[in-house]
């Protein structure tokens, strides 16, 4: 609806009237339209990041396609609006760097335009954080369609989990126990159908967190992309974005502090990715919703992880989907939901689960049964994080848990390629890797690094896992003892910088510490390592340079300053 004139369409401060202006409006988007399209009627965009360069995404104008029967039937007129799209696996330096980028254009093409609702089309990692932050910050009603995850691929009889299988094959390969002609073998194995990444990762676990946050119409995250009733659930989606103009249901009404409540108990209870903290911390931040990296270890602790899925588990996407999905995982910790948080349908969330059933209890785990007993993310403060670090504890080796260890130095992921699998390099299995320079101002973008592979020497002695320390972030779909996102980062001035090889690093989960055992004096008389500072990215005009005059750290949810909070739909002035 109009903010300035309630009852009436947003749209009709273009469409309305016998002006030349609302002429103009009228006449160039015509093309076959009835008149009756631009009176009364919702215009709806649907906001697609379907590319041919995000393979995940690249299904997605079919699914569009079901929204505008959906909106058609419920009166609206659909208008496809292409918004920028990231492929995870294809743009450098990495798509994190354009997350900002995709919400602040995505934002401003839906202020600029005469829309009065958008269906949001994204998938693969970034693009539904990206879609969301853009839809809380302009508050038009909005609903996300998630792409879906793909079909299961296997290689010789093996199921392949995307990117976690990657990870594990590689070290195989550099550890001698897979040749790297049957590792290329298995390249064309490894995405079976259209969709997005099928292990518990980032797009996976974002599609899951949107449904939770009440932004998903109840049950559809997680159908498989080729499954025929994601395009149920986007004509159906298509329709409620007309319904929920006439109830000027928006971002600000569905998206409440209890509804990051119930995205953060679903992030433990599916063991989701640690990228979700950085993306929920955002779009809270585009609400002023007061959401704190402490809230993540509040509530997410002691929330069991009862989904079996790859990487901390065995199955994969389209098991949960065929086991009940995430509303059957939901109905397991109801008890911890918010049950007032509303959906898009208006109705809270905790009211889609009393018919929610789980029909494999292997992959849905019940709570007296779970995979892990606490699935949250551990949040650590200490000397060498004081704004915070994160850590999943489901994701690493019990043992490491409480460690002490030499840090073996990185200043650059350069530097770090160049002298890992170096004979000579003193490093054990006891040692901890200190990696630098990979936060949003130093790389820039915060890229997914901070699981490094381990030193050849010591994968070939049976090393499997050691204690990383990182202020870039890690994949969805890694694993092993990673301490990431630290803040500061060391490009900000953060303590990491400081750090030497052969500091003993202490880690302590339980009691929630990461530190380097140097005196405090010692530390202060340190100047930051040369290397790295020479090492900072410090891009002279575009994008990267307003990126990294402006992004904040990891603690907050790594946006950009001048885009945390809201500026609402309306426009100032008119085009003519
Ligand atoms: Fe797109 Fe994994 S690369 S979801």
């Amino acid at each position: 609806m109009d903010e300035r004139r309630p009852g009436r369409l947003r749209s009709s401060q273009w469409y309305g009237g016998d002006d030349r202006n609302a002429y103009i409006h009228r006449a160039w988007m015509r093309r076959g339209l009835p008149p009756s399209a631009f009176s009364g009627r919702p215009q709806i965009a649907i906001a697609t990041t379907a590319s041919d360069l995000t393979p995940c995404n690249a299904h997605l104008n079919e699914v569009a396609a079901s929204v505008r029967n959906g909106v058609y039937e419920a009166g609206g007129i659909p208008l496809d609006l292409p918004v920028v799209s990231l492929g995870e696996t294809q743009v450098r330096p990495t798509a994190m760097l354009w997350r900002n980028m995709a919400a602040m254009a995505t934002e401003e093409m839906l202020r600029a335009n005469p829309i009065d609702g958008v269906a949001l089309l994204g998938g693969c990692d970034k693009t539904i954080p990206a879609l969301l932050m853009a839809a809380a910050s302009v508050d038009l009603p909005a609903v996300v369609i998630p792409g879906g995850p793909m079909l299961t691929g296997t290689f010789r009889g093996t199921p392949l989990g995307c990117g976690t299988d990657v990870w594990r094959l590689s070290e195989e390969v550099r550890a001698g126990t897979l040749s790297a002609a049957d590792f290329t073998r298995s390249e064309s194995s490894m995405i079976r159908s259209r969709g997005h990444c099928n292990t518990m990762g980032t797009a996976s676990t974002m599609a899951l967190v949107a449904e939770a946050l009440g932004t998903v119409i109840p049950g559809l995250a997680g159908t498989p992309a080729p499954d025929s009733r994601l395009l149920e659930g986007a004509h159906d989606t298509g329709r409620l974005v007309v319904e929920m103009i006439g109830a000027d249901r928006r971002p600000r009404s569905v998206l409440t502090k209890g509804s990051f409540r119930n995205a953060i108990v679903t992030l433990a209870a599916i063991g989701g990715s640690t990228n979700a903290v950085v993306h929920l911390l955002a779009i809270a931040g585009r609400l002023g919703v007061e959401l704190t990296l402490d809230d993540f270890d509040r509530i997410g602790s002691g929330v069991p992880v009862l989904v079996d899925l790859l990487p901390a588990g065995r199955y994969l996407m389209d098991d949960l989907h065929r086991a009940g999905g995430l509303l059957a995982v939901l109905r397991e910790v109801e008890d911890l939901l918010d049950p007032e948080a509303l959906t898009v349908t208006g109705r809270p969330l905790v009211d889609y689960l009393g018919k929610a059933s789980r029909w494999d209890s292997e992959v849905i785990r019940s709570r007296a049964e779970p995979l892990m007993g606490d699935g949250g993310i551990a949040v650590l403060r200490g000397n060498l994080a004081p704004a915070g670090a994160v850590v999943k504890p489901a994701a690493a080796s019990p043992q490491l848990l409480r460690h002490r260890g030499r840090a073996v130095v990185f200043d650059s992921i350069e530097d770090f390629h160049a002298r890992i699998d170096d004979p000579d390099l003193d490093v054990h299995a006891d040692s901890v890797l200190v990696l630098r320079g990979c936060g949003p101002k130093g790389y820039p973008g915060m890229p997914e690094v901070s699981n490094m592979p381990l030193p050849k020497k010591l994968l070939e002695q049976g090393v499997r896992d050691m204690v990383r320390i990182c202020d870039g972030r890690m994949s969805g779909t890694a694993y092993g003892t990673v301490v990431l996102h630290v803040a500061p980062e060391a490009a900000a001035g953060g303590p990491l910088a400081l750090v030497r090889t052969g500091d003993v690093i202490v880690l302590d989960v339980p009691g929630r510490r990461v530190d380097v055992d140097v005196p405090a004096e010692e530390l202060a008389r340190r100047t930051p390592s040369q290397t790295t500072i020479a090492g900072f990215a410090n891009p002279e005009r575009g994008w990267e340079r307003l990126y990294v005059d402006h992004v904040l750290q990891a603690d907050t949810g790594v946006d950009l300053d001048f885009l945390v909070g809201s500026s609402g739909s309306r426009v100032s002035r008119e085009s003519h």
